[in-house]
């Protein structure tokens, strides 16, 4: 499967110009994780994870760019992972490493393209993602694309100091669909 794209954004592969900036995003932990569980990184071992990605269906590895349509702007990156060692279903993860870029709603269409693209290539009947209760941002993302709010995991996330609960959103195979048509364009 190609880039896919939403009216502003693609969902790109992760090419060489693109590693070291989003490496440099990791080591800012209030960028990328300001409500998330957060370990530093060697780059030789983040490219090693980049490239193993592709064969490891529980890899947290970054596994595709955000860009911009208009210019080609890297944006952020995205991944996806088998959340559970017995349920059989896939979270996924976003990132706008581009700080200046947030607020236009470039990382709700790059969810979008993401949940989209997961159930494109996978069998599985479930997506889902996780957020810190606090993490206003990442919640509303989940919301505006139809995500629904399942439940809330109590002391869930250990980060910054202390356990954090964390909201558990969800979709399903045949809710996304009806979610996604007959708006796209
Ligand atoms: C969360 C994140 C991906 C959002 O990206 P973005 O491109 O700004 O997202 P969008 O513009 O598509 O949507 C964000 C929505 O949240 C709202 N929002 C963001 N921060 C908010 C806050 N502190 N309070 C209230 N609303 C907030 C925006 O107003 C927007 O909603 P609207 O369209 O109704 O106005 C970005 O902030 C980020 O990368 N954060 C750090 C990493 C992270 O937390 N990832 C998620 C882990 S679960």
């Amino acid at each position: 499967m190609g880039p896919q794209r939403s009216p502003r954004v693609e969902l790109a592969p992760i090419d060489p110009g693109s590693r070291e900036r989003i490496f440099r995003w990791y080591q800012d932990p209030e960028l990328v994780a300001p409500f998330d569980r957060y370990e530093t990184e060697q780059y030789t071992s983040f490219l090693e994870s980049l490239e193993s990605a592709a064969n490891d269906p529980r890899s947290l590895a970054p596994r595709y760019a955000i860009r911009k349509r208009s210019d080609g702007t890297l944006l952020g990156c995205v991944g996806h992972y088998f959340a559970h060692p017995v349920l059989e279903y896939v979270d996924v993860w976003y990132v706008l490493g581009a700080r200046e870029e947030r607020g236009h709603g470039y990382g709700t269409e790059a969810v979008g393209l993401l949940i989209d693209r997961v159930y494109a290539e996978s069998h599985i009947e479930r997506v889902g993602a996780t957020c810190d209760v606090d993490n206003v941002g990442s919640a509303r993302i989940l919301e505006k694309l139809g995500l629904r709010r399942e439940g809330t995991l109590r002391s869930a996330l250990f980060h910054h100091g202390a356990w954090h609960d964390v909201h558990e959103y969800g979709t399903t195979r045949a809710e996304w669909s009806r979610l996604r048509s007959p708006a796209r364009s």
